[in-house]
């Protein structure tokens, strides 16, 4: 039997898409099964290869099932954006997301929610104890922990893997965020939306995933994504310094 997780409301599971034909079907299947009262939302981008197309037939025969028609290829942050003001304006209390190749596990799901009860954003983690990577190239995951370390340093923030892209949000953490001044278009977006949510005095908890590399399609990861990422952590490490100088400089004032 599926563990319930009615005491935390509607729950949104949010899947952006971009050539995800195979993996589509699969993906939500799992996520019926592991959470059967969770609805999902594909967000595609008008995928040359007729993801949307399959992603309605499911539709029509699934109520929990539901599918953003996106004009075009614009990036996995606005595709979350858009799905999260979706998820806001159907009235859902909790928004996951959730890769549609596999990555992120529907089995683990559960883990997610149940650690949302005490906190107000959930991050699955690759980098904590008990979490992984399996089937990455070494490339790859050095990039992945090297972007985490470099965030973590620049942003003074104490997270391990602020830049996955499994995670679930309590509706109430959503609204306390200012989303329309959220320009990252890239994976960043993924790093911004953590980065708001700490700055917002909100609780970011970290739980264990295991991290499994795509076995269909291909990853959407390119160097301007890598490019952006770099230049927004580093401008707004920049940004968390100046402030702090600032503060450290009124605190000297006022004690002389
Ligand atoms: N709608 C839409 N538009 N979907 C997109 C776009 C886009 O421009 N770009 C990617 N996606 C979808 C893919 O179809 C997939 O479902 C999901 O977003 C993740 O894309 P992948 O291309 O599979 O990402 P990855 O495996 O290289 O990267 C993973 O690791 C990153 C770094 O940790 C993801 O988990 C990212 O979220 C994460 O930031
Ligand atoms: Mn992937």
């Amino acid at each position: 039997m599926a563990q319930s997780f009615e005491d935390l409301g509607g729950i949104l599971v949010v899947i952006p898409t971009y050539n995800e034909l195979e993996n589509l079907p699969k993906i939500i299947a799992r996520v019926r099964q592991s959470v059967p009262e969770a609805h999902i939302l594909v967000a595609d981008d008008n995928s040359p290869d007729g993801t949307a197309q399959v992603a309605d037939e499911i539709a029509a025969g699934d109520d929990h099932v539901h599918v953003m028609h996106r004009l075009g290829k614009e990036g996995l942050g606005a595709a979350y954006l858009a799905g999260f003001s979706w998820a806001l304006e159907n009235g859902f209390d909790v928004v996951v997301e959730m890769d549609a190749d596999g990555s992120h596990q529907p089995e683990q799901l559960p883990l997610l929610l149940d650690a949302l009860r005490d906190a107000d954003l959930v991050l699955g983690s690759r980098y904590v104890p008990g979490g992984s990577v399996v089937n990455w190239p070494k490339s790859r995951e050095w990039l992945s922990r090297g972007g985490n370390w470099y965030t973590r340093r620049a942003l003074q923030i104490p997270l391990q893997d602020a830049t996955g892209g499994y995670r679930a949000f309590r509706a109430s953490t959503l609204r306390a965020l200012d989303l329309d001044g959220v320009g990252s278009a890239g994976y960043i977006f993924q790093v911004d939306l953590a980065y708001r949510t700490l700055a917002k005095g909100l609780r970011v908890k970290e739980v264990p995933i295991e991290f499994v590399e795509r076995e269909v399609g291909d990853s959407k990861m390119n160097r301007k994504i890598v490019s952006e990422a770099l230049w927004r952590v580093t401008v707004w490490g920049a940004r968390e310094r100046v402030a702090k100088a600032k503060t450290a400089a009124r605190s000297r004032r006022s004690s002389k």
